[in-house]
């Protein structure tokens, strides 16, 4: 009998993450993973009460990511999929430069930016002994040097910017050891942070994200990808 495939997901209270646990969990995935308000994964544990595993975390809080990783060890050493997904798009990110609160900056780059990188560095050992693992970034367009068309939003552009360039250091590193790393787009999504204006469900997005984590962030491949599969410019 195949062993159940095992995965790893920040920002997996709301929006792409929920629906990314949604769809691994009725493919038979085991799957870990949370935010800081865990108990809004109560209804899908209620349904998947064997393979959901709802973590209190905080991507800014390496004592909340270790009890984490303390509680994953328990039940399994390996992890097939990481997806760093949690993010934050902060409220007068919008503002000129002139309005813009730099001292509150900071949270998003150690949310977007820096959280990723204390999950990954974490959770490494158990992709090292995963079954063709994957680590999947979150980013966005605003992330894009060459493609940027966004106005402001100085700490969200220049947060996904500093996660695609982790991506692209770890496309040196991590494909030698049989780990796949990629970083995706995944569409305007009305989600809490999108709002009810965007036109593509979280449902669609991580329906085409977990397609890509099957096959994509080979040595060889791109680094950066919209949801819908086509290739990205860094
Ligand atoms: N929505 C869009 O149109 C869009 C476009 C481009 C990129 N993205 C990216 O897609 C990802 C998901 O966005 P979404 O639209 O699904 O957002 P969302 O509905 O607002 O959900 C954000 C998730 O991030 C978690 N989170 C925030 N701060 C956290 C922290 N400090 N520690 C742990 N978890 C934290 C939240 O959980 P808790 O509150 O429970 O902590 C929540 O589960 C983000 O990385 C975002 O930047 C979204």
């Amino acid at each position: 009998m195949n062993k159940a495939k095992t995965c790893f997901i920040t920002g997996m209270t709301d929006g792409l993450g929920l629906a990314m646990a949604g769809q691994l969990l009725r493919e038979g995935w085991i799957v870990f993973g949370g935010g800081r308000r865990p108990e809004r994964l109560d209804a899908l544990h209620k349904e998947f009460p064997h393979t959901l595993f709802p973590l209190y975390l905080d991507v800014t809080d390496a004592s909340s990511l270790l009890k984490a990783k303390e509680e994953v060890a328990r039940r399994t050493e390996s992890l097939d999929m990481v997806i760093n997904c949690a993010g934050v798009f902060r409220e007068g990110c919008d503002n000129p430069l002139e309005t813009t609160d730099v001292e509150a900056a900071l949270s998003v780059m150690d949310i977007n930016a820096i959280g990723p990188m204390r999950v990954t560095k974490i959770f490494l050992p158990f992709l090292k002994k995963g079954q063709d693992p994957v680590l999947v970034h979150v980013s966005s367009e605003s992330g894009s040097l060459t493609g940027n068309t966004q106005q402001h939003r100085y700490d969200y552009c220049m947060s996904k910017a500093a996660l695609n360039m982790f991506t692209v250091l770890l496309r040196h590193d991590l494909p030698p050891l049989g780990i796949r790393v990629f970083a995706v787009h995944p569409g305007w999504m009305h989600t809490a942070m999108g709002g009810p204006k965007a036109p593509l469900s979280p449902e669609e997005s991580a329906k085409g994200i977990l397609s890509l984590a099957k096959t994509t962030g080979r040595a060889e491949d791109p680094v950066f990808f919209d949801y819908d599969g086509s290739v990205h410019p860094l």
